[in-house]
């Protein structure tokens, strides 16, 4: 079946102009003004007063990741139902092995449990200890077509690297022109933290982000950096939160250093003044890195408008509120994460576009180009163009919405932004040609595509 998307605004990574938009066998085949009619042929989807934007790239998420206190709530169906409502049509998950696991039965492992996902696939692949198969491992994956792995400076009881292995990590991913996305914070630190203020009898969830100040999470970026340099490697800087680490990410790049940076709507929205209330109340905002200053979410806008951050994902691994009361007494016990997949594009329109902090078309390049050049997926994701893959969202510019757990589509009973309004919302999402979602109701059953071999990074 051939669709035709008539009298919509195309807006893309570099402009922003008036056409329609044939599409065939999934994939884009024409784009001009005034498209004849195919009666019989071809559906039609009027898009007036309404953007075509590429379908969303979200470069970070956990769908059923494992924690002490359960999976994540989000499976990969609830998980990508969500975000395809909200506009992202790919989702980049992780596989993270256990200590001892191979990386490969892992990945094999994760590729299974993601089958469900109704949006394309990708992974970043995590190792999480160093052992004598670790170079081979990596070495397989790379020739499987896997660029991007993901390291942990935190978390070093069970998942993160020490510096010697996050270094020769860095120097094997390096040499075959991959990334190392990374999570930065100074774990050794935050865990000396942690446990003054537990054995203090501080136990509320602020006492999580006290242990975790943004000290932590700079020099964790500027040490990495150093890495990354002496390795030769290009990095992505997960959840970048803090004004104090903009400074070193600015620095590196302009020495024309390989790196990019990453930050969320959390870390843009809201601060942390949250922390002070209840545990109910309180304990959804724990997640790693917590949340900062009103200062430091000024400071994150003006990096994305200035260029200095180039992505925004949601890192979206909700939890319940009973999920969260494992750590009623003791804050380090609260599994860390929130959800916000759904939420992405909207909370980006709304509080910058809408407010004049980014363009329309910086609103394109960070919700989905530049994820697809950094993670190699570019031009066949968020293109509109001839040959690109049809994942498409026809967004109306004018619907108002107010985010709540009671009528959100991600699996929990906790939102971030409750309450939060916002402008604008995918009229119709587009995946692979077909219609996926249409005004917040779910339209396809069959799974996305598993994206192997992504192409080197592209710009
Ligand atoms: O708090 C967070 N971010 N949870 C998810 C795992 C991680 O640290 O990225
Ligand atoms: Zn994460």
């Amino acid at each position: 079946m051939k669709t035709i998307i008539r009298n919509g605004t195309i807006v893309t990574d570099k402009q922003t102009y008036p056409a329609d938009i044939l599409i065939e066998k999934g994939t884009i085949s024409r784009i001009v003004e005034n498209l004849p009619s195919e009666p019989g042929s071809a559906q039609e989807i009027d898009a007036k007063a309404c953007y075509v934007l590429p379908g969303g790239i979200d470069p970070h998420v956990h769908m059923h990741l494992p924690a002490p206190a359960g999976f994540s709530s989000d499976d990969f169906l609830s998980g990508s139902r969500a975000a395809l409502i909200g506009g992202t049509t790919t989702i980049i998950d992780f596989v993270t092995p256990m200590r001892g696991q191979s990386i490969t039965e892992a990945l094999d492992i994760r590729k299974k449990e993601a089958g469900s996902a109704l949006t394309d696939i990708m992974f970043h692949v995590s190792p999480v200890e160093f052992t004598e198969n670790t170079e081979k491992e990596l070495e397989q994956c790379i020739e499987m077509g896997i660029r991007s792995f993901k390291v942990y400076m935190a978390y070093k009881s069970n998942i993160g690297l020490n510096d010697d292995d996050l270094l020769k990590v860095l120097k094997i991913v390096g040499k075959a022109n991959g990334i190392v996305a990374v999570h930065c914070e100074t774990g050794d630190e935050i865990e000396v933290l942690r446990n003054k203020y537990f054995e203090q009898g501080k136990i509320e969830p602020k006492y999580h982000a006290l242990s975790r100040p943004p000290e932590t999470e700079a020099r964790a970026v500027r040490k990495l950096l150093e890495m990354a340099k002496e390795a030769g490697c290009a990095v992505y800087l997960v959840h970048i939160s803090s004004a104090l680490s903009l400074e070193h990410i600015r620095k590196a790049r302009e020495a024309g250093q390989e790196v990019f940076a990453e930050t969320c709507p959390q870390y843009l929205l809201l601060d942390d003044s949250l922390y002070e209330g209840d545990f109910s109340q309180t304990a959804k905002f724990v997640m790693s890195p917590p949340l900062r200053k009103k200062t430091d979410n000024e400071a994150l806008w003006k990096a994305l408008s200035e260029g200095l951050i180039q992505s925004v994902g949601t890192d979206h691994c909700p939890f319940t509120l009973a999920q969260k009361k494992a750590g009623l007494n003791n804050f380090r016990k609260i599994p860390n994460g929130a959800g916000g997949v759904e939420h992405r594009l909207a909370l980006l329109y709304t509080y910058g576009v809408l407010e004049n902090r980014i363009t329309l078309q910086q609103f394109v390049n960070l919700t989905a180009a530049m994820p697809a050049k950094i993670f190699g997926l570019y031009p066949r994701k968020a293109a509109i163009a001839v040959g690109s893959d049809a994942d498409l969202v026809i967004w109306n510019p004018n619907t108002k919405n107010i985010i709540s757990a009671s009528s959100h589509h991600q699996h929990c009973d906790l939102n971030i932004y409750d309450g939060f309004k916002t402008t604008g919302s995918p009229e119709y999402v587009i995946k692979g040609g077909e219609i996926a979602a249409r005004k917040g109701e779910i339209k396809v059953q069959n799974p996305g595509c598993y994206l192997a071999n992504p192409a080197r990074r592209g710009f």
